[in-house]
């Protein structure tokens, strides 16, 4: 039996929680929007077309942000063929995903679809195969109150008034070869930083995301951001970062060990962003918008491309459809660790993406919706995550992995609320055999005040056990009745590939 454990103090405190990084991400891709978020002959329509029982799952889910239209699509996107009488919309070509795209659905779809799902809107710009006039238009058509022709426009299309989104991200991985209006670093930087400036004049207080590195794998990654950084870093708040995460060769242990990897990745984003603001002598600080994380086995899509003939291209296709086990719930209750721990630097983050790829949520087109295994970490932590982040410092096992070297068994936060008294800890175990006996002392609360009020762990004796339209809840969190608080200390197993999260309030 292994042994771990760590004091919590509400005078260590990160920074408050940002409810901004509950994001997730809805792209013009496979069935995310099609039959995904959208589906007007389906039973659960709504009058817009929208699917009310996946709004209803993305609701559950505690989802605070949503960014949209992509993702690689965005690159070659044209915003106005997706508003307006939808029989004069044009279908187009999607080179990001070789799918025809019908813009059957668009922006005002989707600005309704946010309304009703309660979510704050990011909307990423084509600097792709565009630039500064898009970006403006699209800005006019969604803030300007009226009196120019593209709010006029949007009123006529039955918007009276303006959508007010503040956040917006100028492009999506411009750094990556793929990316359609692929660009180097300073070429990317200068055009953001125009598109930034223009943005501003329309409206000063926007939130700006420079795109960051599409992995920190990519041969460029840290001299891009430093490059971009050093052409727009008095115009942008935020650059961006993303990763996708998978078991290589069978290497659970490593697998499990990817928030090591996503803390070194933010750390290193960070230490590059303060290096050009010290050059800079800026006292200003970038923020980490982490706005595509999650777990994809993309080694296997990555052999999956093959179509190249545009008169094969399908409209809405199953694409990366990936099926959840319990490890990947683990990883990705662990991954919301690492982002909750950077909390003074991390203020935006987006699951990518929220229905059908690569998602938490799946369903079928006339059939049901279900909760896949990852969604169950994600919706406790978005639930519990209230008031300030504390910082922990876990001692205890460490283990030899291949990938990361010797990581800790156990990874750790917490939030503590003052105004309400409440206590969270989320916790994994990344052991693949052993238990590990957590003793919590409460150090700094006042002894005896609290009780245990949610206690939730997520394991399986069988790691590959996975939820279906058949097996909705196969895999969900179970009520974890082991866990106690006494002489201020709370007590609990950790059982081995587990996640669990706690909840505590004071008497
Ligand atoms: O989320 C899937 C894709 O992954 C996005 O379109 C792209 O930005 C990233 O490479």
């Amino acid at each position: 039996m292994l042994n771990a454990s760590f004091r919590l103090d509400p005078a260590f405190t990160v920074a408050p929680v940002s409810r901004r990084i509950f994001g997730s991400f809805v792209e013009h891709m496979g069935r995310c929007v099609y039959t995904g978020i959208y589906e007007p002959d389906h039973p659960t329509a709504d009058a817009d077309g929208f699917r009310q029982d996946v709004l209803a799952l993305t609701r559950e889910m505690g989802v605070s942000l949503v960014r949209y239209p992509g993702g690689n699509f965005v690159s070659g996107y044209r915003w106005e063929d997706g508003i307006g009488p939808r029989e004069q919309r044009p279908v187009r070509r999607d080179l990001a995903w070789h799918s025809l795209e019908t813009n059957e659905f668009g922006l005002d779809e989707f600005m309704r679809w946010a309304g009703k799902a309660g979510v704050e809107v990011m909307y990423a710009l084509n600097l792709g195969t565009r630039g500064v006039q898009e970006a403006l238009d699209v800005h006019e058509y969604l803030n300007q109150p009226d009196r120019t022709h593209l709010a006029e426009l949007r009123r006529s299309n039955g918007v009276d008034k303006p959508y007010g989104v503040k956040l917006f991200c100028l492009g999506n991985e411009l750094d990556g070869p793929w990316q359609t209006g692929h660009k180097t670093a300073r070429e990317y930087g200068r055009l953001a930083v125009e598109t930034a400036r223009a943005l501003r004049t329309a409206e000063p207080d926007l939130q700006l995301v420079a795109v960051g590195s599409s992995s920190s794998s990519m041969p460029t990654f840290a001299t891009w951001e430093s490059e971009v950084l050093e052409e727009t870093y008095d115009a942008v708040d935020y650059i961006s970062a993303h990763a996708y995460y998978e078991p290589l060769n069978g290497d659970v242990a490593s697998f499990l060990a990817s928030g090591v990897d996503m803390d070194h990745f933010i750390d290193s984003v960070v230490a590059t962003a303060d290096s050009v603001g010290a050059r800079l002598k800026s006292k200003k600080k970038i923020m980490v918008s982490f706005d595509e994380w999650n777990v994809w086995r993309q080694s296997d899509f990555q052999s999956g491309v093959t179509a190249v003939d545009s008169s094969e291209w399908p409209i809405a296709p199953r694409v990366i459809e990936d099926q959840y086990d319990v490890t990947d719930a683990v990883v990705v209750g662990s991954l919301l660790i690492s982002l909750l721990r950077h909390s003074d630097r991390v203020t935006a983050a987006c699951q990518a993406q929220l229905v059908n790829v690569i998602a938490p949520i799946r369903s079928e087109a006339g059939g049901p919706a279900w909760r896949q295994t990852i969604f169950h970490p994600f919706a406790i932590t978005s639930r519990l995550a209230r008031g300030q982040v504390l910082r922990v410092e876990p001692q205890g096992p460490v283990q030899e992995t291949e990938r990361f070297g010797e990581v800790p068994v156990v990874d750790a936060v917490a939030t503590h609320d003052p105004e309400t008294g409440e206590v969270s800890v989320f916790l994994v175990n990344r052991h693949l055999s052993e238990p590990v006996t957590l003793a919590v002392p409460l150090a700094g609360f006042e002894l005896g005040t609290f009780a245990v009020t949610e206690a939730w762990t997520l394991t399986d004796s069988d790691l590959s056990a996975t939820n279906t339209a058949e097996e909705p809840d196969r895999v969900v969190p179970v009520a974890n009745s082991g866990v106690t608080v006494a002489d201020g200390v709370l007590r609990l197993e950790l059982p081995p590939v587990s996640w669990s999260a706690i909840r505590l309030t004071a008497q």
